[in-house]
């Protein structure tokens, strides 16, 4: 099996779909590599791509204050990736086959990490990994069984920028719900 660096190093180069044109760099992912939580959001932004690394902006901001507060963690003990790996141009949505052509590379770091507890950011994640088109809005509050472990939905950190306080409760209610099970798994 591949390590990360061999996938990353793949993934540098890909040129599966046209986002790879307009990209300053190929945001692949960070964290432990042998990290039991995983965190899947959307496509990088613009802070993304012109560091390379996922959330360091303002969403990202919020995500790191969430999994300290409710997880006492940080982003060096999960991994976060995206459903996509490049930018999509002016922040606009990845588009489905833009999803579908980065999906193996999804797939390849959850075969590699199969991490216990997968928690997906906003619909595009949920809705890729549950493959379901229902909506974050009914999707969380609850865990779903995925692979060898668990998913937990929750809004996207930008969602919960937009939404205020009530998104930002239940963003730290499915963060908690996150932790137990990582808990539990560790037994
Ligand atoms: N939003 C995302 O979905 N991913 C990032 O990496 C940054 C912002």
């Amino acid at each position: 099996m591949s390590t990360l660096e061999e996938l990353r190093r793949q993934a540098l180069t890909c040129t599966r779909c046209p986002l790879a044109a307009g990209r300053t760099q190929v945001v692949f992912g960070v964290g432990d590599p042998r990290a039991e939580l995983m965190f899947v959001g959307e496509g990088p932004g613009r802070e993304e791509d012109l560091q390379g690394e996922p959330f360091v902006g303002r969403s990202g901001k919020l995500l790191d204050t969430l999994m300290r507060q409710e997880m006492g963690m940080d982003r060096s003990q999960c991994y976060i990736t995206n459903c996509v790996l490049c930018r999509p141009p002016g922040n606009r949505d990845p588009l489905p086959a833009e999803i579908d052509a980065c999906r193996p590379h999804l797939m390849a770091k959850m075969e590699l990490l199969e991490p216990r507890v997968v928690v997906t950011l906003g619909n595009f994640a949920t809705r890729l990994l549950l493959e379901t088109t229902e909506g974050i809005r009914k999707l969380r509050g609850r865990a779903y069984p995925y692979r060898s472990g668990r998913l937990v939905p929750t809004y996207h950190p930008a969602a919960a920028l937009r939404g205020g306080a009530e998104v930002v409760a239940e963003m730290r209610a499915d963060f908690v719900r996150a932790k137990r099970l990582l808990e539990q798994v560790r037994g």
